[in-house]
């Protein structure tokens, strides 16, 4: 999508329009309205066939990392089933966030075949049972709402992703984690946290960008 941010002044260029935000954190909700109504604009049939390309150029990207974080997609996320179902034919775990009752909002993770609820989010997660931490996963793999040149990624807001891997600091390896986006949803640059905890890469089904350093 053709949208930039420019932290010095607060004003994002969307689609050629000149935006004022106040703060960071309006730009922030101002620019995931804009990149979530480009994710729904492609449909249902048209995402699913752009997950499939994007799912098949990740498979990749993972390599041998054994325990491997995923997520269950929520309205139009981009679906990463298809990719999980094929790691785990090939020998390796696949574990799925428990958002629950944690008052520091910390994301746990589960064993993605555990029996399954509905949270307080409306999202379908597994039945709470054996857990682990977010750095005891080799790699994981986030929902993405807008990215940049960075490897800065826009999340849904609730600051899950940022809390949970919050023990890495800029420039921490494990969990290595790779983004699965639609390509409308890569941006010239966004807003940045200090709290936001950037992608190692990011997967779309055009390609696979990398290599964004810890800037
Ligand atoms: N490490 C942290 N410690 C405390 N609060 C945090 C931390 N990270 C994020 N937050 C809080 O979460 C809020 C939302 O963060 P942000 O706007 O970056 O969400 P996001 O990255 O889009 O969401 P998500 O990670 O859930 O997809 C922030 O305003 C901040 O108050
Ligand atoms: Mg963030």
């Amino acid at each position: 999508m053709n949208l930039r941010f420019e932290a010095k002044d607060g004003t994002a260029q969307v689609e050629g329009a000149s935006i004022f935000f106040p703060d960071v954190r309006d730009a922030k909700c101002g620019l995931r309205v804009a990149l979530r109504r480009c994710r729904r604009r492609l449909g249902a049939g048209e995402r699913r066939r752009l997950a499939m390309r994007a799912c098949a150029r990740a498979r990749a990207v993972v390599g041998r990392a054994r325990r491997i974080g995923a997520y269950l997609p929520h309205g139009s996320e981009l679906d990463p089933q298809w990719l999980m179902r094929r790691l785990e034919r090939a020998g390796h775990d696949i574990y799925v966030p428990l958002v629950g009752r944690r008052s520091d909002q910390v994301l746990r993770f589960t064993p993605w075949r555990a029996p399954f609820l509905t949270n307080r989010y409306g999202i379908r997660e597994p039945r709470r049972g054996h857990t682990i931490k977010a750095s005891e996963l080799d790699l994981i793999i986030v929902p993405v709402v807008g990215f940049d040149a960075r490897g800065t990624r826009l999340g849904q807001g609730g600051g899950h992703y940022d809390r949970t891997l919050a023990h890495l600091g800029r420039a921490g390896l494990r969990p290595r984690r790779v983004g699965l986006a639609f390509e409308c949803q890569r941006v010239a640059s966004l807003p940045r946290d200090r709290h936001d905890v950037p992608l190692t890469a990011v997967v779309t089904e055009n390609r696979v960008y990398r290599g964004f350093g810890s800037a």
